[in-house]
């Protein structure tokens, strides 16, 4: 089965807006469960703007479901991981000034540092996976350099289909396609995410090659109008429908 990671990193954007302990990102994780998810991911970022420390705390300390724990690849982010051992960490790729993760992490570029960061993190018991485009280059070298896990960016894909740009919005699906394809045969467990809607799910669920979806502005999005619980029960049907 598909799985589907929530990502409560904008209810912690909600609360940090006021500086007041609502929405509390532990609670809406919690929820997440109830609704069906299986796992939970959250991006500390180096600036703090949404998950804190404290965020990280909490969810080790209450979360019942697997965290994934999003980060750059840094010398604080490694220590916090190594601390904490959560059960899987994706490394991305973070711009201080860009609004979300823009792009992949040049693995191919960056071998031996991301070799030396990851095999810690690997031996303290993490998965450890790579946030990657769905370059054939990109993918070979996270096989090479020893990680569990890549998750493909479906974030241009997302783009391209809400712009009208369907003839590319195909052309992108397909690549990643290749992609998936590439990285399972490499061994890899593949994983995909960023900028997913009820609208684009269903063509990436459907690739047969991924274990799991992460998501998470729509659906925080989405429950402003319909609740949490609604929001991820009616993505993880739209997941099933693609699979089925
Ligand atoms: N996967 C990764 C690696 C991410 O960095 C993000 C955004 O934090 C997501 C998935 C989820 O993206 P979105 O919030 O657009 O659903």
């Amino acid at each position: 089965m598909l799985r589907l990671g929530v990502n409560i990193d904008h209810v912690a954007t909600i609360r940090n807006a006021r500086g007041s302990p609502w929405p509390d990102p532990l609670r809406a994780a919690r929820m997440a469960e109830e609704a069906g998810a299986d796992g939970i991911t959250a991006h500390l970022r180096e600036d703090r703007r949404h998950i804190s420390d404290g965020d990280i705390d909490a969810l080790m300390a209450h979360l019942t479901l697997p965290l994934n724990l999003e980060m750059a690849a840094t010398p604080e982010m490694q220590a916090i991981a190594l601390r904490h051992r959560p059960h899987a960490v994706c490394i991305v790729p973070e711009k201080r000034e860009e609004r979300t993760t823009e792009g992949g992490l040049d693995v191919a570029g960056n071998d031996d540092m991301l070799a030396g960061f990851i095999a810690p993190l690997r031996d303290a018991g993490c998965r450890v996976s790579l946030f990657i485009g769905h370059e054939p280059a990109q993918i070979r070298a996270a096989a090479r350099i020893g990680a569990a896990v890549v998750e493909l960016h479906t974030g241009a894909y997302c783009d391209l289909d809400t712009e009208g740009r369907h003839a590319e919005r195909d052309a992108e699906l397909d690549a990643l396609r290749e992609g998936a394809a590439l990285a399972h045969d490499l061994g890899l467990e593949v994983h995909a995410g960023h900028g997913l809607t009820f609208d684009t799910v269903g063509p990436v669920a459907a690739l047969p090659q991924l274990a799991e979806l992460n998501i998470g502005h729509f659906l925080i999005a989405e429950s402003v109008f319909t609740g949490l619980d609604s929001a991820i029960r009616e993505m993880r049907r739209r997941m099933d429908a693609a699979r089925a």
